[in-house]
């Protein structure tokens, strides 16, 4: 007898449900069910260049690698090969896979080497990588700034000096002309407010300030003026671009909702590293660390989608630790973790995400979403919960457009260097080979399908059949 089917019947003789019901076959039932996407929905991977091109020599990250600032001194020397190549094979696993969009960055210390000095072989090659992706089927989305700044900006004071935005400006309008051509999908800025928290706030990022808040709302401010000016650079010289900006949304939730000082530590955090975008783009505002804000009218509007980034959710609760800016964050009790516990899997948390960027009233991407995990453990079941937490936004009629699973390929990730493992297929940096795991392949189906099934799930992640196909039968039956 199914599995379901006893359940079923052991109610009955419970007298829970009545006896004709009997032979109600949930299993068949769950097996004809599918969770559709609409048509067009995008399905694909996100890179970074740092973390995939390899000797990108020019950037403050490749120093702050070489001055032993990385985990266990690592380097990201030749990363996965891209430049040297490897690019293109990389492009047709996603394409064979059933992929329709790929997103990935343009290193600016490879266009603009030195401040009066421009690579035009280096634009032709990220031409290429754009065109290549669309004969391959694969919508690029391309980011103009993943976190590495040219070495000669880091000199000249980086972001925390107001001629960043004219400089930025320019280097985009540059890429933009070239590439115009192939790519639709601009990002302006990958996660500025991890850039700004991790650089000046926490210090694992160069240029490593700790607790310099003052700092961190400096440099955000300049990429939000950035971004506007890089909004208005590309749609200049092509007007029907759709340029977007990309944003960590991080849920911070009170880890004892009783307790008062633990909702407003939660909430004081959301709204440094959650909204700061929110209000500058969506309500033309710039908010300080003390939270008061200014009118920034020519900011807002300045978005024709947003990109989040989604990883998990935060518990916090009120300490008195500076360091910790008095919230101390934690994961719910029993939440399932990747493999080095920087990342509980909180499926719901997605969904919240997707609340918060809907207030923006724009067409919303999934431009990252992933776990580490070398032996995809977690990520079948990850994948599978995340995506289904898309799906409930879709029939609310929340505009979300695609999914872009972090990442391709395992890369050199920031300041844990090669030790973590985010891939859907494993990349070892010694050999170079490509190993693909069970997730490259269940995510291909979806991708395929624009979808799932029961049966997707029992292949791949059974844990996640109840959450997916609850025998939603018996629960109506017990509800009546
Ligand atoms: C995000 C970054 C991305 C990668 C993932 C794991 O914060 O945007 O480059 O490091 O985390």
């Amino acid at each position: 007898m199914p599995r379901l089917y006893r359940k079923t019947a052991a109610l009955a003789d419970e007298g829970i449900i009545p006896t004709r019901q009997r032979p109600y076959l949930e299993d068949e039932m769950a097996l004809a069910a599918r969770y559709v996407f609409p048509e067009g929905f995008l399905w694909g991977t996100a890179t970074a260049a740092h973390q995939v091109e390899g000797d990108n020599t020019a950037n403050q990250w490749w120093a702050w690698e070489h001055a032993g600032r990385v985990f266990q001194k690592q380097t990201s020397g030749p990363g996965c090969g891209w430049w040297r190549g490897r690019w293109k094979e990389d492009f047709a696993r996603a394409a064979d896979a059933g992929h329709n969009a790929i997103r990935f960055s343009v290193e600016w210390s490879r266009i603009q080497p030195e401040p009066d000095r421009w690579d035009e072989d280096a634009l032709e090659r990220y031409r290429t990588w754009a065109r290549t992706a669309r004969q391959m089927g694969l919508e690029p989305l391309v980011t103009l700034h993943h976190f590495t700044d040219p070495l000669w900006l880091s000199e000249q004071g980086g972001w925390e000096t107001s001629e960043a935005v004219a400089r930025f400006r320019t280097f985009v309008e540059r890429v933009a002309s070239a590439l115009r051509e192939y790519v639709r999908l601009w990002a302006t800025f990958n996660e500025p407010n991890i850039y700004a928290y991790r650089g000046y706030v926490e210090g694992a990022f160069p240029p490593g300030r700790t607790e310099d808040l003052a700092a961190a709302f400096t440099v955000l401010t300049h990429m939000a003026q950035a971004h506007a000016a890089a909004y208005e650079a590309i749609h200049r010289v092509q007007p029907d671009a759709q340029v977007g900006i990309v944003l960590h949304y991080r849920g911070m939730r009170p880890a004892r909702p009783w307790f008062p000082p633990d909702r407003w530590i939660a909430r004081l955090h959301h709204r440094w590293l959650n909204d700061f975008y929110y209000h500058a783009l969506a309500r033309g505002r710039l908010i300080g660390p003390g939270l008061r804000s200014q009118a920034a009218p020519e900011l807002r509007g300045t978005l024709d989608y947003v990109g989040l980034n989604y990883y998990t959710e935060d518990q916090v609760r009120f300490t008195l630790r500076r360091s910790e800016v008095f919230g101390a964050h934690g994961f719910p009790a029993g939440a399932a973790l990747s493999a080095h516990g920087e990342i509980a899997h909180v499926p719901a948390g997605l969904y919240r995400a997707l609340r918060w960027a809907n207030a923006f009233r724009v067409p919303i991407y999934i431009t990252e979403n992933g776990v580490d995990d070398p032996d995809d453990r977690l990520r079948p079941r990850y994948l599978l919960e995340h995506v289904h937490q898309v799906w409930r936004a879709l029939i609310n009629n929340w505009p979300v457009r695609g999914y872009l699973h972090w990442s391709l390929v395992d890369n050199f990730e920031w300041e844990w260097g090669w030790t973590r493992h985010f891939g859907l297929w494993a990349c070892d940096p010694q050999t170079q080979r490509r190993t693909a795991r069970p997730s490259a392949h269940l995510f291909a189906a979806l991708a395929q399908n624009n979808g799932f099934d029961a049966a997707l799930v029992d292949r791949y992640a059974p844990a996640a059949r109840p959450v997916l196909f609850p025998a939603a039968g018996l629960d109506a039956l017990r509800a009546t």
